[in-house]
């Protein structure tokens, strides 16, 4: 049994949890999360890792363990009763790995109690910060993982099909946290979502609810504001690359409505891709180069924003509270408040 890290001394600084997501697999997902907690540990903070990419966790592999013990699965098994148990020392001081659910076949079609169980098990994780490593894809127990932190990064790569992913996963996600944390439409079914159209961009169903439900579209935009997503782009090859960053950065902000700003722009560089394989972070290398500026500068920026600021008020408003089973049978009646984008 191991407790995440030692407290700094004197006054400690606020706990924040930060998700790296991006919809598309491949990007630098868990390159990203795994050099964000060195860099993070390496400003003095207890940094808790979450492999919560499930049916594909490798976040240990990145940090040169061989078994990771049971982690997230061990919880869900019953074989381990708190996320103390199942916390796996790494070889980088401050940093702690939670591991995720092991490639056992089924394990990542988990179901709402089950998922309530794993996000639970995240919040309760400890450290000064929590980096959540989530899996690619828009599936809703993606979404809830990255929903559920205090900053959101979106790792992408000025390639089309990455920014196209990278699009619909952020406009799947501000949709669910508008739906679920701000209209509180907590009896949606699988069904309702699956007679739906094909949802609008938030911006568009913002401009229109404004005329129709002021009141809600104040409430979205309170919620909306209150995310603090950040684009880090990767794979960088050439200069005019970074502008294409900048430049989808400033699309997603207009046409989803929600402050999205770029954390950071990384290269495409050997010493990144070879740190896969020697199975240790590239950060932990002497050598400083762009990239691991980078990470020291994405770090600064992320922990200069203020967590207890950006967390949700405890008054239900926002992604801590507990959702909605949307495996749920219908309620008789089925009156629902409308989704956003679900009509018109
Ligand atoms: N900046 C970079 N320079 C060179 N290679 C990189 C860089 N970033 C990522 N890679 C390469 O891309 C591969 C995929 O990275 P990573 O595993 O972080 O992606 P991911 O988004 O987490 O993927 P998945 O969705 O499958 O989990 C790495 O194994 C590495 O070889
Ligand atoms: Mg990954």
């Amino acid at each position: 049994m191991l407790t995440a890290g030692a407290r700094i001394p004197g006054h400690p600084p606020p706990r924040r949890v930060i998700a790296v997501g991006g919809g598309k697999g491949g990007v630098g997902k868990t390159v990203v999360a795994a050099n964000l907690a060195v860099a993070l540990a390496q400003r003095g903070r207890c940094v808790t890792l979450v492999d919560a990419d499930f049916g594909a966790a490798n976040l240990h592999t990145l940090f040169g363990i061989d078994r990771p013990g049971p982690g997230l699965g061990g919880l869900l098994s019953g074989h381990a009763r708190t996320v103390a148990e199942v916390l796996c020392r790494t070889s980088v001081p401050g940093v702690t790995l939670l591991p995720g659910l092991g490639a056992v076949p089924g394990s990542a079609n988990f179901n709402h109690g089950q998922k309530q169980k794993l996000l639970a098990a995240v919040r309760a994780a400890g450290g000064d910060v929590v980096v959540i490593d989530v899996g690619a894809g828009i599936a809703f127990n993606t979404l809830d993982f990255f929903l559920l932190a205090d900053q959101q990064l979106v790792v992408l790569t000025p390639q089309m099909t990455s920014i196209q992913n990278a699009y619909a996963f952020l406009k799947a996600a501000l949709h669910r946290h508008v739906e679920r944390s701000v209209l509180q439409v907590h009896a949606m079914t699988l069904a309702d979502e699956a007679r739906a159209p094909a949802v609008e961009p938030v911006a568009v169903w913002l401009a229109r609810t404004s005329r129709e439900d002021p009141a809600a579209a104040a409430r979205a935009r309170a919620a909306l504001g209150r995310l603090a997503v950040r684009v880090v782009g990767n794979n960088v090859f050439h200069d005019k690359d970074r502008a294409v960053v900048h430049s989808v950065c400033r699309m997603f902000r207009d046409y989803l409505g929600a402050p999205v700003d770029v954390l950071g722009v990384l290269r495409a560089s050997r010493r990144v891709h070879d740190s896969i394989n020697h199975r240790r972070p590239f950060l932990l290398e002497d050598a400083m180069d762009d990239n691991s500026r980078a990470f020291h500068s994405m770090a600064e920026a992320l922990l200069s924003l203020d967590a207890e600021e950006l967390r949700p008020a405890a008054d239900g408003e926002g992604a801590h509270q507990e959702e909605p089973d949307e495996n749920a049978a219908p309620r008789p009646g089925g009156s629902q408040a409308p989704a956003p984008g679900a009509a018109g």
